[in-house]
């Protein structure tokens, strides 16, 4: 997704009605966070952030959305990652995680549905793909363990329009789910104080090339 479309929808998740304040994106590895730099410097702050490490540098709920694309699965210990995600978030606000499904990672990994363990594939080009798979119940206590409930479940499916020009690849995801995606929300009791939108201020941003306005 575009950084356009995606601050559209997390412009809806967030409820604002005009333009979305400055963002803040982290990952760990330098490479990806020189391409989002590039991407999207006008729209967000980039910054280089092991999750595995604590949030030193957010504040206590000053984050409305905090979107997990495909990552969770590889920090290593998400029961102190979640309630870190859950500190920065405002009362009201959401997180969104993706994740890989806990049933494609048992059919491609074997053994129980219930196991829960690191997996390791080797994916062409001698790379190795790491993870941590766990069934379904196991992602639900680590979310309500940090002060999180599910306001939503999502499991991807295509678009029927793909069975037009791609009917081969649309037939596996079709009937087994690759993707999962939450919704949480902080358990009530948590404070609100309101987000401060000036602990990034635009001068943070090195020059960059123009970010890309569509998908
Ligand atoms: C499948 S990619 C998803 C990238 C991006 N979120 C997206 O949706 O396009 C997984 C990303 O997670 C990052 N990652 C893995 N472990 C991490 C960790 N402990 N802390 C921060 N980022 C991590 C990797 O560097 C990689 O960029």
């Amino acid at each position: 997704m575009g950084g356009a479309r995606k601050r559209a929808v997390l412009r809806g998740w967030a409820g604002y009605r005009g333009e979305l304040p400055p963002g803040v994106g982290a990952d760990q590895s330098a490479d990806m966070v020189r391409l989002a730099r590039e991407r999207l410097c006008s729209l967000a702050h980039i910054r280089r952030h092991d999750l595995d490490e604590p949030l030193t540098w957010a504040g206590d709920a000053s984050f409305d959305i905090v979107l997990l694309a495909l990552v969770l699965h590889y920090t290593h210990d998400r029961v102190r990652t979640l309630p870190e995600l859950a500190r920065v978030l405002r009362p009201g606000g959401r997180i969104i995680i993706s994740t890989s499904h806990p049933t494609a990672d048992w059919l491609t990994d074997g053994g129980s549905y219930f196991d829960a363990r690191h997996v390791e594939e080797s994916w062409s080009g001698c790379m190795t793909h790491r993870y941590w798979r766990q069934p379904l119940e196991a992602w639900f206590a680590e979310f309500t363990s940090a002060g999180l409930a599910v306001d939503r479940i999502i499991e991807h499916q295509p678009a029927h329009s793909m069975t037009r020009h791609h009917p081969t690849e649309y037939e596996k995801p079709a009937h087994q789910p690759g993707f999962i995606a939450f919704q949480l929300h902080k358990q009530p009791g948590a404070p609100d104080p309101r987000p401060d939108q000036s602990r990034f201020p635009a001068s943070e941003c090195r020059p960059c090339k123009p970010a890309r306005r569509s998908s």
